[in-house]
């Protein structure tokens, strides 16, 4: 049984107010329609056609992978005039199943209910009951419970508006069938339009039993229309998501105040100080400990780690038993292996730190390398840029940097070295040796200070 996905995303989005296409909008750093896509092809779907119209080619720029075939509606006529663009992408698919690309959270389980139910019928619906239905197609059932039609809010009359069990618009029908009934649809209706759940009741003309099923989570079937429900939807999302979290062992001291965009695999007995964000795809060794305020994106923190308030880590390696910050940057390609210390107000780019080396206070390491159990000390700066082209600087194991220094790459500090504080390194330092720039300092006993006169 071959399977294909429609989602529809062709329309405006008024109500979000933005330049931006409705389904470009974010959830969890990634686009709406991203979540969708994701979840048709986690679910197996065999092919899978976006139909999209406003905001043009944007959207299809936004998703250059090779498996989706776009479907441009230039205008939007309906739900049903959407599916019908999407008819020949999904030639030979036995089943057709509908999604919506503002509806981001459908999940896979409940998809999967509904593929289960859609195999004893060639129209099966996900519905589900709402306190106030108000905007929603309602499901019309007869005396014995049997779907007999969908009516649109607007089209609908008198006990019709009392029905609380609406359409989430998500459906799965028969490939051949959808073809037969979507070239019958008419747009007299309230709003003009073809409607795609016109073609419930010509199932039901033909003697089909439609079917339905309902979502495990009401949450699932949620569009989102403008950004206060994006809002909601985002924390909804969180809060399962440091549920999830919790569940597997992870201690969130507070899960409302705890943010994953992205993937986050954590090992044992890890804590998160609150207002932590992770970003991209996390991985937090056994017994890492995360403070307050930290921001980690795309990075591999290895066992042990204590992270300390207000750091930012991006795209960064940090070895077990490492400490960092509070207020550390590391950036990307900031490779530190373990027992590294790295403190407050020290930025690192483009670097390998080796074991048990030490950066503590106020210092920048860009495109260098520093050896084990190196001494970078205070305020010390790797001079990496010359206005045009970056260097590298090198600092070989044991060697210990005086405070207040400037590394003038190219330069290499040999093993052992030892360079004075203040000094400005513009040659290489011989292993085992002094290197020392500063000014020799005068005193003068007795010396007055000028006078005002
Ligand atoms: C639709 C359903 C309604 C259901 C509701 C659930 C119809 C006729 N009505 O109503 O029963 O309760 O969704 O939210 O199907 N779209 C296109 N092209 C179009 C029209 C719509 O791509 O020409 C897309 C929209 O971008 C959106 C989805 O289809 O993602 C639903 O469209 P929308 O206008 O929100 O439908 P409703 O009138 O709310
Ligand atoms: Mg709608």
């Amino acid at each position: 049984m071959k399977l294909g996905v429609v989602i529809l995303a062709a329309g405006q989005g008024t109500r979000m107010k933005s330049s931006l296409p409705k389904v470009l909008h974010s959830l969890a750093e990634k686009p709406l329609l991203g979540h969708v896509i994701e979840t048709a092809r986690n679910i197996g779907a065999d092919r899978i056609a976006v139909v999209y119209g406003h905001g043009g080619e944007r959207v299809p720029e936004s998703f250059p992978d090779a498996d989706l075939m776009w479907v441009e509606q230039a205008q939007q006529l309906g739900t049903g005039h959407a599916v019908e663009q999407a008819l020949p992408a999904i030639q030979g698919m036995d089943r057709a199943l509908i999604l919506y690309g503002d509806v981001p959270l459908i999940g896979q389980d409940t998809l999967g209910a509904l593929l289960e139910t859609g195999k004893q019928s060639p129209l099966a619906l996900l519905t589900v009951t709402l306190a106030d239905p108000t905007g929603y197609g309602r499901i019309v059932r007869d005396d014995n419970a049997r779907i007999r039609r969908i009516v649109e809010q607007k089209d609908a009359a008198g006990d019709e508006l009392a029905i609380c069990e609406i359409n989430t618009g998500i459906m799965l029908v028969d490939g051949a069938r959808l073809r037969s009934w979507i070239s019958r649809l008419e747009n007299g209706n309230a709003q003009g339009e073809f409607y795609l759940t016109d073609i419930v009741a010509m199932a039901v003309a033909e003697g089909a039993e439609v079917q339905s099923a309902q979502p495990d989570d009401p949450f699932e079937v949620v569009g989102v229309n403008d950004k206060l429900q994006l809002a909601e939807l985002e924390r909804h999302l969180q809060r399962t998501r440091s549920e999830a979290l919790m569940r597997s062992g992870v201690t969130l001291r507070d899960p409302a105040r705890f943010d994953l965009r992205g993937k986050l695999t954590a090992g044992s007995d890890v804590e998160i100080d609150i207002n932590v964000l992770i970003v991209g795809d996390v991985v937090l060794g056994d017994n890492v400990k995360v403070g307050a305020n930290t921001v980690i994106r795309d990075s591999r923190i290895g066992s042990g780690v204590q992270i300390y308030e207000n750091c930012i880590i991006d795209n960064a390696v940090v070895g077990d038993g490492g400490r960092i910050g509070p207020f550390a940057r590391l950036r990307p390609d900031a490779e530190l292996s373990a027992n590294v210390h790295v403190g407050n107000f020290v930025e690192i780019k483009k670097s390998q730190v080796d074991e048990g080396s030490k950066i503590n206070h106020l210092s920048y390491s860009g495109d260098s390398s520093i050896g084990k159990a190196v001494n970078v000390g205070a305020g010390t700066i790797t001079c990496n840029y010359d206005g045009a082209n970056k260097f590298r600087t090198v600092i070989e194991d044991r060697a210990f940097i005086g405070s207040d220094t400037q590394l003038v790459a190219p330069v290499i500090v040999g093993a052992g070295a030892t360079v004075g504080a203040g000094s400005t390194i513009t040659r290489d330092v011989p292993p085992d040796s002094l290197a020392l720039s500063r000014c020799r300092q005068i005193g003068r006993v007795g010396w007055k200070r000028p006078q005002k006169s």
